[in-house]
């Protein structure tokens, strides 16, 4: 092969899409190696693929905070996040809180914070967040860190009061 056409092919390989590739990550604490296509989201692979079903694909448009999970610390809508881009990474979900006993699952309950349900794991996810950076948060910032979860059933007033009790509960109230 000549130079020159080992130059096209070498060019032609580089500019061809990748439409899968191998990903490693790291899910409530569990390791996963997976093949994942470049098209599937994040919340398509915890959902369909992983068997997490907390983070739902509700808009899967980046509007309603369903399908939010924590990623390296920081919240992020999983159905905005391309499964391809997330190797390495270390992934909380509303499962992983649950197993390890937070307080704001109790709270969640005890303030039924839940009518469907359909998007509690997607508050639960937001709220860990935010009482892990801000442990002593108060309403007001409570609501602004849930703003971008929208609940179809109207359950907003009781997200606070389970929030603030949670973050008391960690501090050993
Ligand atoms: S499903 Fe991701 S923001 Fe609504
Ligand atoms: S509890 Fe039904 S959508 Fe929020």
């Amino acid at each position: 092969m000549s130079k020159e056409g080992s130059t096209a092919l070498e060019y032609a390989k580089a500019a061809a899409p990748v439409t899968e590739a191998p990903v490693r990550l790291t899910v409530n604490g569990e390791v996963y190696e997976l093949w994942v296509k470049s098209r599937w989201t994040l919340q398509y692979v915890l959902h369909d693929k992983l068997g997490l079903i907390g983070a739902k694909a509700f808009c899967d448009r980046g509007e309603c905070g369903a399908c939010s999970v924590i990623m390296d610390g920081r919240p992020i809508l999983s159905c905005m996040m391309l499964a391809i881009e997330c190797d390495g990474k270390n992934i909380e979900t509303a499962e992983g809180i649950a197993k390890a006993g937070h307080p704001l699952i109790e709270a969640y309950v005890k303030y039924s914070c839940m009518q469907c349900g359909f998007c509690t794991p997607g508050f639960v996810v937001t709220a860990k967040a935010l009482l892990d950076r801000n442990p002593n948060a108060t309403e007001e910032e409570i609501k602004e860190a849930l703003a971008g979860n929208l609940c179809r059933c109207g359950t907003y007033p009781q997200h606070p009061k389970a929030v603030l009790e949670a973050a008391k509960k960690l501090q050993g109230g």
